[in-house]
């Protein structure tokens, strides 16, 4: 792309933050690997984050507890090659922030370094402010994430919706504030009821963005195997899954499966042929060819 063009179209941290002054509403999903960020990117939306729901979307575990810095950053690697125009933003895991705001520091500054992060994302409000001013006087750009935080469902006791009496809510709106404050970006608003969302997305200077927020927040984000189709059933309700992929999976995989039984795949178009004249040799040479067999 000509470099002019690639200035500007690349999505930026500024710019993410003028969509707010202009009214217009900010697209995110996440991708974990290659192939899924150059869809995402090519579609146009404008934030990519590679989240720590990698662990129970793509790796397996039953929370997002488990998820290790070297994960993230062997998966931010894979979406890095696969983006171009989104901004990149790296999650930090359960555990690589919460000893002290050098362990924070260094693990974001490996998502910069190591996995071509262009900001990284964690949770939490009044508690992580004097992290998340570290990190931006380190030049490290940060998205907030409030409200239902996965890394705290043993605090909460399950995924439960939170902000749901004055007196939470009145806290997430103080936290939205201190990380405003502290200097992040945006604010990734996590299971909260629509009216708070709506509160905080008002009185905030910096994006909100949704995820079962409700429509008013600045962006939305969701998880992109959520959007295909991909995830089981049952999912939240604040997911909208604009494809069955799953479906279309599994039939095609029951498709190939049957057809290698029964001999129909592969078919000759889709093998390799010898040249005309080898096959001739090969057609009138009396015996078999031989065989070279190592062990
Ligand atoms: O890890 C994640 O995917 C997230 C988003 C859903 C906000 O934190």
């Amino acid at each position: 792309m000509d470099p002019v063009q690639e200035a500007v179209s690349k999505i930026t941290v500024p710019l993410i933050q003028r969509r707010k002054l202009e009214g217009e509403k900010i697209t995110c999903l996440t991708a974990y690997d290659f192939l899924t960020a150059k869809l995402v990117d090519a579609a146009g939306v404008d934030v990519i984050l590679v989240g720590d729901s990698l662990g129970t979307v793509v790796l397996g575990y039953d929370s997002t507890l488990p998820v290790t810095l070297d994960e993230i950053l062997h998966h931010l690697r894979a979406v890095r090659r696969g983006t171009r125009k989104a901004l990149l933003v790296g999650d930090l895991p359960f555990g690589s922030y919460h000893v002290s705001e050098e362990q924070g520091v260094e693990a974001a500054l490996r998502c910069v370094k190591e996995g071509g992060a262009e900001a990284v994302k964690l949770e939490g409000g009044q508690k992580r402010a004097p992290l998340i001013r570290r990190l931006v006087e380190s030049e490290i750009p940060v998205m907030a994430h409030l409200g239902l935080t996965p890394q705290s469902i043993h605090i909460f006791g399950g995924h439960r919706v939170q902000g749901k009496t004055l007196d939470d809510a009145s806290e997430i709106l103080a936290d939205a504030e201190a990380v405003e404050e502290a200097g992040a970006f945006a604010v990734v608003l996590e299971g909260v009821p629509r009216d708070l969302a709506a509160s905080v997305t008002r009185r905030l200077r910096i994006p909100t963005i949704g995820i079962g927020a409700g429509p008013e927040c600045d962006g939305q984000i969701l998880v992109v195997q959520d959007l295909l189709g991909l995830t089981p059933e049952p999912r939240p309700k604040f997911v909208r899954a604009y494809a069955n992929l799953a479906a279309t999976a599994r039939q095609a995989i029951e498709n190939y499966r049957a057809d290698v039984l029964c001999g129909r795949f592969p078919s000759d178009a889709e093998s390799y042929h010898w040249p005309a004249e080898v096959r001739q040799q090969f057609d009138k040479a009396d015996a078999p060819l031989p065989l070279r067999v190592k062990f």
